[in-house]
């Protein structure tokens, strides 16, 4: 599937689902599982790599995941999810001819076929622009994005007007940029619900409520794999005990 085909989802009022995935056991679970689409989020930098922000995963580390992902599916090319994979820090915010090395390099060298890139700023979004005349596509987000955790924390976005009223500007620009989705993260229900109605590109929530065009999450958090659960994730299994217990009965020797 294009990125771009994204889009006659919304048109057809039908509903995407996005599942992260960091490496291949992830990724054919999710595959299996039916995801639309697999984010090969930088979340992996907490999830996987046990840092405490998302900062510090590097571009060779989320091309090495991303690969690892590709590896996982066992469908026929075709019937495999869209793959996206998270710009990280830096690697965009620098300039456009570097972001463009990087996001060429996650294209070229795995099974991605669009990066998804934080933020609506001036900068960000003349970055956005010369990706896609380079072919690249990118999905964008909006509200709470984790690599501003420094200035905004992890709490919830645009809860009053003048916010709400920028962040559906910044919106509107990511469209006419030419992103073909959007994430919005951790913010008011009734702002996800206008700004589906506003956009002709789906509006992909998590912790964005229900009337999104799509929902997003992290596959660790919905399993319960993850030590901070995100208010906003209610895990479907706890993942972790159920692992833990079933190893420990095996260190008993009960298993053998
Ligand atoms: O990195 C990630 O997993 C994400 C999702 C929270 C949307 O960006």
């Amino acid at each position: 599937m294009l990125p771009k085909e994204l889009i006659q989802f919304k048109e057809l009022k039908k509903t995407i689902t996005v599942l992260t995935a960091w490496d291949s056991i992830s990724s054919s679970i999710v595959e299996e599982a039916g995801a639309d689409v697999v984010l090969v989020g930088d979340s992996l930098a907490m999830f996987i790599h046990g840092h405490s922000t998302t900062l510090p995963i590097t571009l060779d580390q989320m091309l090495s995941h991303t690969q690892a992902v590709g590896r996982g599916f066992k469908k026929s090319i075709e019937k495999q999810p869209l793959v996206v994979c998270d710009l990280p820090f830096l690697s965009y915010q620098c300039g456009e001819d570097k972001a463009v090395s990087a996001a060429g390099t996650l294209l070229k060298n795995s099974c991605a076929s669009a990066v998804k890139l934080e933020g609506a700023e001036k900068e960000i979004l003349s970055v956005i622009n010369r990706l896609i005349r380079m072919g690249i596509p990118v999905m964008g987000h909006l509200g709470l994005t984790p690599q501003s955790v420094k200035n905004l924390g992890y709490k919830r976005q645009a809860e009053d007007k003048k916010s709400q009223d920028k962040l559906i500007a910044q919106a509107i620009q990511l469209e006419k940029a030419g992103c073909f989705s959007l994430v919005l993260e951790h913010v008011p229900e009734k702002l996800s619900l206008q700004l589906k109605e506003t956009l002709k590109i789906p509006v992909i929530g998590i912790g964005a409520g229900k009337h999104c065009d799509g929902q997003v999450r992290v596959t660790a958090d919905l399993l319960g794999l993850t030590d901070k659960q995100p208010p906003f994730t209610k895990p479907l299994l706890n993942g972790k005990d159920l692992f833990t217990s079933a190893l420990k009965s095996w260190v008993k020797n009960e298993q053998f």
